[in-house]
């Protein structure tokens, strides 16, 4: 693991392998290390690149609230330091919103674009009241109550009852998270712009995956927003929740590869 300072962080990732550029951007509230088996299958072929979103793992919290756009800066700084002009950019759920944001700045420097398990709406109301709730909560009383509501919701029932190491894995990358980053985080949520108006405008290759089992960006949804983008690839992974990339592997990296294949 590398760190470089990027913007008014110190930020944490790896830079593996060589060849097109593929940067991983990972979910709420877990770091980089969910990616772990997407960094070794594809740095064979690809330049795979991953970084912990500020406040989480092992990069720093700024002093100042986060926001999705600066999460997209620390993306392209990141890129610039590594001299990489154009990746495809491949985010799950929290890592999706980051993608359309850096997507709305960046345009230029995306090649293709992987969305998993993630929307294009901003929050409801109710549902930014409720992180703002969550955000106090964290503060005050720190992220061990995350790990018990988080889990089960991040996670397909085929996981749950069959796969315990990966849940083990999930609540390890809870406890990691700082309670500061994940509180920041939840109002850079809960203030996102809505994306849905990006999605006619997309002309990069796009593959959309969502996990059959998803329950907090349920696939019907999921297939709505890949509706609206021009030649977009819809897949569904089956036996998967919210991270079919750690829950079912195999059949993620195969349906990656091919795309990445193809662009
Ligand atoms: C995530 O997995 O990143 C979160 O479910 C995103 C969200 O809370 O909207």
């Amino acid at each position: 693991m590398k760190k470089v300072k990027i913007n008014d962080i110190e930020l944490a990732y790896r830079d593996e392998g060589s060849g097109q550029p593929i940067v991983f951007l990972h979910a709420f509230p877990l770091n980089q290390m969910m990616w772990d088996k997407q960094v070794t299958e594809f740095s064979s072929n690809n330049r795979v690149i991953t970084f912990d979103f500020r406040g989480f793992g092992n990069s720093s919290s700024a002093k100042a609230k986060s926001t999705l756009p600066m999460f997209a800066d620390d993306l392209a700084g990141l890129l610039d330091h590594l001299k990489i002009e154009r990746a495809t950019i491949c985010g799950l759920s929290m890592g999706g919103y980051a993608a359309f944001s850096f997507f709305r700045k960046y345009v230029g420097r995306v090649s293709a674009l992987i969305l998993c398990d993630t929307r294009a709406t901003a929050d409801t109301d109710e549902a930014r009241r409720g992180r703002y709730e969550l955000a106090d909560s964290v503060r005050s009383k720190g992220t061990s109550a995350l790990i018990e509501t988080m889990v089960p919701r991040l996670l397909g029932e085929t996981t749950l009852q069959s796969l315990p190491q990966i849940a083990a894995d999930v609540r390890a990358m809870i406890e990691m998270a700082q309670p500061e980053g994940v509180a920041q985080a939840l109002i850079a949520m809960a203030e996102r712009n809505d994306s849905t108006d990006l999605l006619g405008r997309i002309d990069c290759p796009v593959l959309i995956v969502v996990g059959n089992e998803d329950k907090l960006t349920p696939p019907d949804e999921v297939e709505t927003m890949s509706k609206a983008i021009d030649l977009s690839k819809f897949e569904v992974v089956s036996n998967a929740g919210h991270l079919p990339n750690m829950e079912q592997t195999g059949i993620f990296n195969q349906i990656v590869g091919d795309f990445l294949r193809h662009v």
